[in-house]
């Protein structure tokens, strides 16, 4: 008995973790869809992951201390020429989660 549920947990948690790579295999692809399409980020930044080569605004692979959060407040409220693709409603809330995941999970690899 004590087995059983033992095994039915192990179950449980395999599933959930294949469940949620596979979601997030999802966003990563979509997220690199915004960064060299919709939103054009490969203009302007180098992210060796994407392919992208733009030189307009700082090489992403390099920025210290880039995490997902930074990556949300920077492509809402925009910096410089950078545009504010959330404020100016360029990208979606959703959009926006998307690619700074993306970014976030890509640079230095
Ligand atoms: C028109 C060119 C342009 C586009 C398009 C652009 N950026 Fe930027 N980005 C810049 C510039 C320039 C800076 C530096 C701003 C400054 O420091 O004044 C910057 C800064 C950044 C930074 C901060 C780097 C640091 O030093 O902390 C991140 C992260 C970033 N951009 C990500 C993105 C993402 C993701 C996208 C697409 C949604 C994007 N950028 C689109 C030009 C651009």
């Amino acid at each position: 008995m004590k087995i059983k549920s033992f095994l039915l947990i192990i179950l449980f948690f395999a599933i959930s973790k294949i469940h949620i790579s596979f979601a997030d295999e999802a966003k990563m692809t979509k997220g690199l869809e915004i960064f060299n399409e919709t939103a054009g980020c490969a203009a302007c930044h180098v992210l060796k992951a994407a392919g992208s080569e733009g030189n307009i605004g700082p090489n992403l692979d390099t920025v210290a201390g880039l995490n997902y959060d930074s990556v949300m407040d920077i492509v809402t409220h925009g910096l410089g020429v950078m545009p504010a693709f959330g404020e100016d409603e360029i990208l979606t809330k959703e959009e926006i989660d998307i690619v700074s995941f993306y970014v976030a999970n890509s640079v230095g690899k």
